[in-house]
């Protein structure tokens, strides 16, 4: 099988070989019966595997072209996992714009652990290389970025973490392997908040990381049983019934999120439209070659500051105040006091007029309807 869509569809959803089923089933069990003292049939235990989730797991390390992939509880559980591969005294380089959350866990968990971390901007990639130290094990990467959605060159910042003897880890949950692939381009591990675009309903909180290092891979499913942060039966079946949707939701994302940044770049209240897709953005020749479309993510700023976005936010009626993204319906927030609060007084501290939207797959006349009246 070749075709995305094709593999999204059945990739790890073979017909159940005792029913015909065409939905792998919940496997909703515990534990499995062993023909002998130390035989099971399938696995010794739940934490340890489970049929829902193995199907999951084939499905989303065939998306995005990797031999291993491991699912998680969350997408920070997954990061945990991760970056429990370090050791107390390693270094850790971090883009400058990344998700609240990914800072908060290498800062404040990591970081109380030994772990050291310098917040660099990517798209310098002098600055980049002079961040390296001989302990520097990771190069940690979200491209487009949240909310500011710059994007980063995964070929030059692989390149950059090679010569250093480091791993590039790229966060690809607003991308998703529909719009682009980071282990061709030189990363050596994906992280994803399956939450977002991969479960794609607003119902589910998940995580994965996909990786073609064998080693890396068995160290994770290491983690993934002994510290246990495994998702349920249940939500690997709603994330394997999202992510058969995947590339007809994008493609919808793409072109809504399109059409709503070209509608806030002719408003008179808008200070700055921030979307990889507009030739104005600086990443947008980067974004071109490396993506196959620019996403369903817009943020803007507001020439009326702080006020002006907070009254945006809560005047909307189709986009819903909320944090999260990725799912059908659209959502708006204010990243600086909502998803990024973690990051005030840090290096990634967030301006206040900044309003992030996680375009939906409405009708896009009813959003651009939405936006026009809530902006007046
Ligand atoms: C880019 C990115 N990475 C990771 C995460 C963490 O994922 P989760 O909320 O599933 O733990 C988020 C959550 O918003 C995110 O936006």
């Amino acid at each position: 099988m070749s075709g995305f869509n094709t593999r999204a569809i059945h990739v790890g959803s073979e017909p159940d070989p005792s029913t015909g089923a065409v939905n792998p089933p919940v496997y909703l069990t515990s534990t499995y019966a062993q023909d002998g003292v130390g035989v099971p049939r399938f696995s010794d235990y739940g934490r340890v595997d489970n049929p829902t989730r193995a199907a999951l797991e084939h499905c989303l390390a065939d998306l995005e072209n990797a031999q291993f992939g491991v699912a998680f509880a969350s997408g920070l559980a997954g990061e945990d996992a991760l970056l429990r591969t370090l050791a107390p005294g390693d270094h850790v380089i971090l883009g400058n714009d990344a998700y609240g959350g990914t800072y908060r866990l290498l800062t404040r968990i990591f970081g109380d652990w030994g772990v050291n971390v310098t917040c660099v901007e990517l798209s310098d990639v002098d600055r980049v290389r002079d961040a390296f130290r001989p302990n520097t094990r990771m190069l940690w990467v979200e491209t487009p970025s949240n909310p500011l959605l710059n994007v980063a060159s995964i070929r030059v910042l692989s390149d950059a973490a090679h010569d250093n003897g480091a791993l590039l880890v790229v966060d690809n949950t607003f991308a998703t392997p529909y719009l682009q692939r980071p282990l061709d381009l030189g990363a050596d591990v994906v992280v994803h908040s399956t939450t977002k675009y991969i479960g794609g309903h607003s119902d589910v909180i998940g995580g994965f990381v996909a990786t073609n290092d064998d080693e890396l891979a068995s160290t994770l499913k290491f983690h993934q049983y002994a510290i246990g942060a495994v998702p349920g039966p249940l939500d690997c079946y709603l994330l394997v019934r999202g992510v058969k949707t995947l590339g007809v939701r994008m493609d919808r994302h793409c072109s809504n999120a399109r059409a709503v940044a070209a509608f806030l770049q002719t408003h008179e209240a808008v200070e700055r439209v921030i979307y990889p897709g507009l030739s104005t953005h600086p990443g947008h020749d980067v974004a071109k070659e490396q993506m196959s479309d620019f996403g369903g993510m817009v943020s803007f700023t507001m020439k009326g500051g702080t006020g002006a976005a907070r009254k945006v936010c809560e005047s909307t009626r189709v986009f819903t105040l909320a944090e999260s993204l990725g799912g059908v319906e659209s959502l708006i927030e204010l990243p600086a006091v909502m998803t990024h609060a973690s990051t005030a007084g840090s290096l990634l501290e967030l301006p206040e007029s900044l309003v992030r939207l996680s375009v939906g797959i409405e009708d896009v006349e009813d959003l651009l309807e939405d936006l026009a009246g809530a902006l007046n």
